[in-house]
């Protein structure tokens, strides 16, 4: 059993009968669904699905997990997703592919967010291993850009698979990948982008992880945070 694995079925001991349950996307979070629908086939767990994406909302149906949509909730019990970043005092990168804005919404209605990841995502700072993506409204782009710029940042839109157009997410919006410069930490870059016209949401996921579980070897442990 590969690492991503072990920190997925770590992560559904935490899963409850009754439980109103987010699934995120990418690989990690895979294994997560696919041992939800294991429990529930083999030991009659009960529970409900919300998906952060088509991706993982397919998934989850080919294996017979009851799910709602997005829109017809308020709250969830719990949230595993995996993350591309994980910084000391547990703040994350994610939204590699299409579908952060699902992910930040069920992160944040969740009562206990859990992050799974191994231990190749540990970083000293957001923004080491990975640019940081930035959703805008496509008519926004320039503005939005222009002003990331002028807060240091630099970037450009990010190419389809194809490299012949712009990646268009799942809500329509382009993705601005951009780099900052080190000197400005997670809740400061937080603040700022948020701030910023266009921008619909991004990747960085600032004091939204209540638990962080990271699989190194074989051996899952909960990552303690320490606050700067
Ligand atoms: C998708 C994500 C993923 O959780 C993140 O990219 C990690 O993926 P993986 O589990 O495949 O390493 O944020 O938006």
């Amino acid at each position: 059993m590969n690492d991503k694995q072990l920190v997925a079925l770590q992560a559904a001991k935490y899963v409850k009968n009754d439980m109103v349950v987010g699934l995120g996307t990418g690989s990690t979070a895979n294994y997560f669904i696919d041992e939800l629908a294991r429990l529930s086939r083999e030991d009659g767990l009960k529970v409900t699905t919300v998906a952060s994406s088509t991706i993982s909302a397919q998934r989850a149906q080919s294996l017979n997990l009851p799910i709602v949509a997005l829109e017809h909730i308020r709250q969830i019990d719990l949230y595993v997703d995996g993350a591309d970043e994980i910084t000391p005092d547990k703040t994350l990168l994610k939204g590699r592919g299409s579908d952060l804005v699902k992910e930040k919404l069920l992160a944040k209605a969740a009562t206990e967010f859990i992050a799974v990841a191994d231990s190749s995502k540990l970083v000293s700072y957001i923004g080491q291993n990975f640019v940081i993506p930035i959703e805008v409204i496509p008519f926004a782009w320039q503005l939005a850009r222009k002003n990331l710029e002028d807060i240091g940042a630099q970037g450009d839109l990010r190419p389809n698979a194809a490299k012949d157009g712009f990646w268009i997410t799942s809500h329509g919006s382009y993705v601005l990948d951009m780099k900052f410069d080190r000197s400005l930490d997670a809740a400061t870059l937080n603040t700022l982008i948020n701030n910023t016209p266009g921008v619909v949401e991004h990747g960085i996921f600032y004091k939204l992880a209540d638990t962080v579980l990271i699989a190194d070897n074989g051996i899952v442990s909960e990552y303690q945070a320490t606050e700067h």
